[in-house]
């Protein structure tokens, strides 16, 4: 933010010796995620990230590989029920273990992280294995634990170091070293359900992400434009894990605590959902009956923008753009979080104020400057996903309890924590039944 009121909305910072342009504001990072979609498609190939993907997968890859494994993710998360009734059971089902594990707590203060990140882990579990875990199985948590060691790292100074330095730090000990533990670990987690699937011949009659991969890879053998193989296998499903489970369970962390600290949005939020939903069972669907709750959600996910600064890309070519020349191969950071944020487009944008996503009437309204999941060629392919989870999880949450501060404590920390994304500091809070509460 100081480096853009001062030097302007594009400006470039050097990391060492690599040159970073940073767009910052809505106007500017829509030019690069909207205006010229195709020419900053590139995901940045930096020493780091070259070691952790070799090219592979969706969200490091380029060219063709990036092309043939989007297209397929998309393709598949949508055959496996992403958008449709199939899915939000699974979904349901996730949010009702939920459930019962905050219901355990009986109303006393409690850590929902790790139970949150159970749940949304599980989800993806069951859509690219075909199966979920009990939580107390050994390789969930190995799992679970590679997936936040990973998190970590990310703009770390010891990641940064090995940007600049890659030859250094390949002989040194230190955090870098956990992480792409982590990365092998998960990447061979990955590849041991691939063996099983493939043992188990279950690919005959698709189920899962696995099943519909492997018949891919079998249909397309004789093809020599095909990139599908066991190892963009792994590190898709490597990437669906890490691109999904922290950023949606950070926001269900951030909406717990944004909801305690406001006990009055809170209890809107829950009225409506009572008053329209009669408690019935719901859908996805019903999502567009509550203005109100949809408001609240956009508002807590622009407020707590879950990611630093977004993913950074590369230029694919030499690109001007007002009246900057950007060489190919070029570093290029579209800060999503100063959209979020951008004073000139929200009303108070520091304030958690519902009314940014509402119409005079109350009506819910779709705003272009909430570019929470990125936009054009890019845009995040699990957003449907995303969204689905976040409401299914909020509604079931909030019809079970009222989350209210411990006794004593006034207001829970709303500084983020900042590492690759930025979750809330760990803090506890009351879940308290609502049969109990009226
Ligand atoms: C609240 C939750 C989420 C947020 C805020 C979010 C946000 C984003 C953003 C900003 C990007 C980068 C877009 C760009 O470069 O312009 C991205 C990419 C991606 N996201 Fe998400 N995401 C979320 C959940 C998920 C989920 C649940 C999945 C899948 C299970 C997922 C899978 C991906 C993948 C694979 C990419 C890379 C796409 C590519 O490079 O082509 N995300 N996400």
């Amino acid at each position: 933010w100081q480096l853009a009121e001062q030097y302007g909305d594009i400006f470039t910072v050097w990391m060492g010796h690599i040159p970073a342009v940073i767009f910052s504001g809505f106007e500017a990072v829509k030019e690069v995620l909207i205006d010229h979609s195709e020419d900053f498609s590139d995901r940045v190939e930096t020493p780091f990230l070259t070691t952790i993907s070799r090219g592979n997968g969706v969200v490091l890859s380029n060219g063709h590989v990036w092309k043939q494994q989007r297209r397929f993710c998309i393709v598949t998360l949508r055959k496996l029920g992403v958008g449709k009734k199939s899915m939000e059971g699974q979904i349901e089902e996730e949010s009702q273990q939920l459930v019962e594990v905050f219901a355990r707590e009986k109303g006393q203060p409690f850590d929902p992280a790790l139970s949150i990140t159970y749940s949304i882990s599980n989800v993806t579990c069951a859509m690219t294995f075909g199966y979920r875990f009990p939580l107390e199985d050994e390789t969930f948590k190995k799992l679970i634990d590679a997936l936040a060691f990973i998190m970590k790292i990310g703009f770390h100074p010891f990641h940064l170091v090995y940007e600049i330095f890659p030859w250094l730090m390949k002989h040194l000990p230190g955090p870098h070293k956990g992480a792409l533990h982590a990365i092998e670990m998960l990447v061979s987690l990955v590849k041991k359900e691939i063996q099983k699937h493939k043992e188990q011949k279950s690919f005959q009659e698709p189920q899962d992400f696995i099943d519909f991969y492997l018949l891919e890879i079998e249909k397309r053998k004789n093809d020599p434009t095909s990139t599908y193989d066991e190892e963009n296998l792994a590190h898709d499903i490597k990437d669906l894990f890490v691109a999904g489970t922290e950023t949606t369970s950070s926001s269900l962390k951030w909406a717990i605590l944004l909801l305690a600290n406001r006990p009055d949005i809170q209890d809107k939020t829950y009225k409506e959902i009572e008053d329209v939903l009669c408690s019935s069972s719901f859908s996805y669907q019903d999502l567009k009956k509550l203005p109100y709750t949809n408001a609240v959600l956009h508002e807590i996910q622009r407020l707590k923008y879950l990611l630093l600064i977004g993913v950074p890309r590369q230029t694919a070519k030499d690109v001007k753009i007002r009246g900057f020349l950007i060489p190919k191969g070029t570093a290029i950071i579209p800060n999503l979080r100063s959209a979020l944020l951008d004073p000139e487009h929200w009303e108070s944008p520091k304030e958690f104020n519902p009314k940014h996503f509402l119409d005079q009437d109350g009506h819910f309204v779709a705003r272009e400057e909430y570019l929470a999941f990125g936009a054009g060629a890019r845009v995040c392919l699990g957003e449907q996903l995303a969204r689905m989870e976040f409401f299914i999880f909020m509604v079931n949450l909030l019809r079970a309890f009222r989350f209210q501060l411990p006794p004593g404590v006034k207001e829970l920390n709303e500084e983020p924590v900042a590492a690759i994304t930025t979750p809330p500091h760990p803090y506890k809070v009351c879940a308290v039944p609502r049969c109990s509460s009226s």
